[in-house]
């Protein structure tokens, strides 16, 4: 259940039909929904209420400012992976010592940036960046709470681009080398050892790979508390599938019950890194029909967004189902949803059932608040959408469309190829 319902055959977010906010701020634009955003990060924190944790949105999935800061105010930390990340997070209000900081490729002047911030805990992810936060650590004059992310080489089973938790995958360390490492991370000045972390995938629609890794988790945690180390936290990290079509996630709760049992006696603190599962549901993408061509046998809805604005069909063939933001009753077509951008590759949708469209209809691409635009890019020269957030009778923008004069920001034309003489020379030559 979302907040994105018809009544009389028109598409609502919340109270406001989606129409009106359409004819406001143009098409395309992401639009959020604050109760359904708020009733999954409640759903989702609630479901652990038995259990000492934290909850640390994966900003990856969606960063908006304002997304941030409601998290935030409801008591959620972030879970990081880039200093534009942290720098992101603060300015929205995170408290510092509820942010994890994950990646396989950490800088080292970002690594100073969240050591100087004073966040909660950093998940290394290689022998090499141990060495380089030590240093980083002692150079300016802190102690760095460190976990080793371990591949603990569970098939999460979901789409391969997104599996992270296997041997052959380029995170983490392997889990039979865990301990190594952890000694030589207790043994450096510039470090406190504190936890365990794992994040073996994404899109996963069943509890039992959790399962599998946090006991893989738990067997290392005994080794390493027998040589001595205190280990308070363990990061499960994200991956709680959402419905797009018809695929049956787990709820947080049965997830949520399941980890419990397995946690009971380990005296930790948990942390999650939910992602997808909060925000997946709770945004759209409303797009507007450009053309309609009808070429042998094949339809397709040429519409004003594009793989530039949401990329995961083109770079998964993931499924979003797209729905009329007006149900007209009229017949029903096979139709390619497709952008603008110059590819064969850019599309919305393929062979999809629905009511025939026409220029100037709007449609909805559903289930688009994760991966969506925090993934899009200006591709051939188009500027970012807007997004917006309703919430209840009223919406609000909260990241303004991008204009022409943003595309071209911060590039700079070199002397020789500086525009007034390059007339000059045009000039000159004839
Ligand atoms: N923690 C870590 C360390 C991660 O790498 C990720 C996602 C998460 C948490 C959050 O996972 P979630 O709860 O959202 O599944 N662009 C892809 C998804 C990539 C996920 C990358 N890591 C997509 O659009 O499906």
């Amino acid at each position: 259940m979302h907040h994105f319902q018809y009544m009389d055959n028109v598409l609502y977010a919340e109270d406001v039909p989606v129409a009106a906010i359409a004819r406001k701020v143009g098409t395309p634009f992401y639009l959020y929904s604050h109760a359904t955003l708020t009733r999954h990060f409640k759903a989702f924190d609630e479901a652990f209420a038995n259990i000492r944790h934290l909850t640390c949105f994966s900003m990856k999935s969606n960063s908006n400012m304002a997304i941030l800061r409601l998290f935030a105010l409801m008591g959620g930390g972030v879970d990081i992976v880039s200093g534009g990340e942290l720098y992101r997070a603060l300015k929205a209000g995170v408290d510092p010592s509820k942010i994890v900081y994950s990646g396989v490729g950490k800088e080292a002047a970002d690594l100073e940036y969240a050591l100087e911030s004073g966040i909660l805990m950093f998940n290394a992810e290689s022998a090499q960046e141990i060495q380089i936060l030590n240093d980083t650590a002692e150079r300016v004059g802190r102690r760095a709470r460190v976990a080793i992310r371990v591949n603990p080489d569970v098939d999460p089973k979901t789409h391969p681009y997104i599996s992270t938790g296997l041997k052959e995958n380029k995170f983490g360390i392997d889990i039979q080398e865990a301990v190594r490492h952890y000694s030589v991370a207790a043994g450096l000045k510039g470090l406190t050892v504190v936890g365990v972390s794992c994040h073996i995938g994404s899109q996963i629609t069943r509890v039992s790979p959790f399962v599998d890794a946090l006991n893989k988790l738990k067997e290392l945690i005994e080794g390493l508390r027998g040589i001595g180390l205190g280990i308070q936290y363990v990061d499960l990290g994200g991956g709680l599938g959402i419905t797009y079509d018809k695929e049956a996630p787990p709820h947080p709760r049965d997830y949520a019950r399941a980890i419990g049992r397995e946690l009971k006696g380990l005296d930790v603190t948990l942390i999650l890194e939910p992602g997808r599962v909060i925000v997946g549901n709770a945004g759209i993408l409303v797009t507007k029909v450009l053309y309609t061509k009808i070429k042998q046998e094949k339809i397709f809805f040429v519409v004003d967004s594009a793989m530039n604005d949401l990329m995961r069909p083109s770079l998964y063939n993931s499924y979003h189902a797209i729905q009329p933001v007006t149900i007209r009753g009229r017949e029903t077509v096979r139709a390619d949803v497709v952008g603008p951008v110059c590819e064969s590759g850019d599309f919305l949708a393929r062979g999809r059932e629905m009511e025939m469209q026409e220029p100037g209809d709007l449609v909805a691409v559903m289930s688009a608040g994760a991966y969506g635009f925090s993934m899009s890019s200006t591709y051939n020269s188009r500027p970012r959408v807007c997004e917006v957030m309703v919430k209840g009778e009223r919406f609000y923008t909260i990241r303004e469309r991008e204009g022409f004069e943003d595309l071209i920001r911060g590039e700079k034309l070199p002397d020789f190829l500086a525009v007034d003489r390059a007339v000059q020379g045009q000039g000159e030559g004839q």
